[in-house]
């Protein structure tokens, strides 16, 4: 069960503040506390990304503490094959890469989904390198204080952060660009980015099926917006994949696809027997008009849950910047119709402490 401590803060105001995390040190032995399957899953989007740098440590801590049900993580990889956690497929937006003048040269223009891109390529450096290099905020209106503090780290340290979590932690991955991955980097052994992606899990005991026990001492969902990598994946680990869907102008890496050819009836069959569910961008479920304000849901749940499949969408933001009007600059607005009218299984969410917050507020029984 999990629990939530009410403190009194001076003053008499009381405060609530989860104390769900246990942000390490989980002792051997111990029974945790399972993971809640009885609401949307909380997924922390890059860690609690919206209060520190992203893909860090402290920002999956502090997810985890916050009360996170998964931690997420875009994987990719490093001139010499080490698998790390990173969004971007450049450096230049969230590191100080630009501060390292040893790295001047570096900066160089590849093909990166169909378009031309111009940056400091994570792929054009080593692991030692990388770890030279501090994590930045990526929005100014985010704060920035703690831009600097933390490094870069591999998809095993991600793991650690999940598995020695005082209670049952579930991850979530993503194989990030594995067209654009594969292509830069080369592994000694001949195998493939999706090949050491699933082995770095398999090492740690990942691997169960949906929902079976092993799942549930050690959730994980395997994302990607690649479906033939998804399809690659199924052949090695049973566990359980989910298929990104990206916005509606945007063509699929692998097989150069559009929007409405994967969400097509015919795909989401042929999809449905290799993944448990999609993760479609938000604004195609829901489309905001042009003064943005919400139109009508389109019927990709709908066709999603009448295939037995879960919704995952992405990302939920708490910040004016990203609310449409309908939820008056209110981010508990925005998860209320998101969980109770489009009724999703699992948001993703850079503010997952907000995301908890309000599953609280609004829960009419604890799962026990
Ligand atoms: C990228 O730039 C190269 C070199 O200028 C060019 O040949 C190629 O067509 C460009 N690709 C795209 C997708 O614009
Ligand atoms: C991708 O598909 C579009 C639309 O069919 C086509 O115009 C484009 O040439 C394709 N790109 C490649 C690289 O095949």
């Amino acid at each position: 069960m999990l629990v939530l401590a009410w403190c009194a803060a001076s003053g008499g105001v009381a405060v609530a503040r989860p104390l769900v995390g246990g942000g390490g040190g989980g002792e051997a032995g111990k029974t945790k506390a399972p993971l809640q399957t009885m609401r949307a899953y909380n997924i922390a989007h890059r860690g609690s990304n919206g209060e520190l740098p992203e893909e860090t440590a402290a920002a999956y801590l502090r997810a985890i503490d916050e009360g996170a049900d998964f931690i997420e993580a875009d994987v990719t990889a490093t001139k010499d094959g080490h698998l790390v956690c990173f969004h971007d497929t450049t450096l230049d937006d969230t590191t100080d890469v630009a501060d390292h003048p040893e790295f001047a040269g570096r900066r160089r223009t590849l093909e990166v989904q169909w378009a031309n891109l111009t940056g400091f390529f994570i792929t054009d450096f080593t692991l030692a390198e990388l770890k030279t290099l501090r994590v930045k905020q990526r929005y100014a209106f985010r704060d920035r204080s703690h831009n600097g503090e933390s490094r870069i780290i591999t998809f095993d340290e991600f793991i650690d952060i999940a598995v020695s979590a005082e209670r049952v932690v579930g991850i979530d991955p993503e194989m990030k660009n594995p067209v654009f991955v594969n292509k830069q980097v080369r592994w000694a052994d001949g195998k493939k980015f999706e090949d050491k992606f699933v082995a770095a899990l398999k090492r740690r005991g990942y691997g169960g099926r949906y929902m079976s026990p092993a799942w549930r001492a050690m959730p994980l969902f395997i994302q990607s917006f690649a479906a033939t990598s998804l399809i690659y994946a199924a052949d090695l680990i049973d566990s359980p994949k989910v298929f990104l869907i990206d916005d509606v102008g945007v063509r699929t890496e692998d097989t150069n696809q559009s929007y409405d050819e994967i969400t097509s009836d015919e795909y989401l069959d042929y999809m449905r027997e290799y993944v448990v569910g999609v993760g479609p961008w938000k604004d195609t479920v829901v489309p905001p008009t042009r003064d943005n304000k919400l139109a009508a849901p389109t019927d990709l749940v709908a066709r999603a849950h009448a295939r037995g499949m879960q919704v995952h969408p992405y990302t939920y933001r708490n910040e004016n910047q990203f609310l449409h009007f309908n939820f008056r600059q209110d981010p508990y607005a925005e998860y209320d119709y998101w969980i109770n009218d489009v009724a999703v299984d699992g948001l993703y969410t850079d503010f997952p402490a907000s995301l908890r917050r309000y599953q609280e507020w609004t829960a009419t029984g604890r799962e026990g």
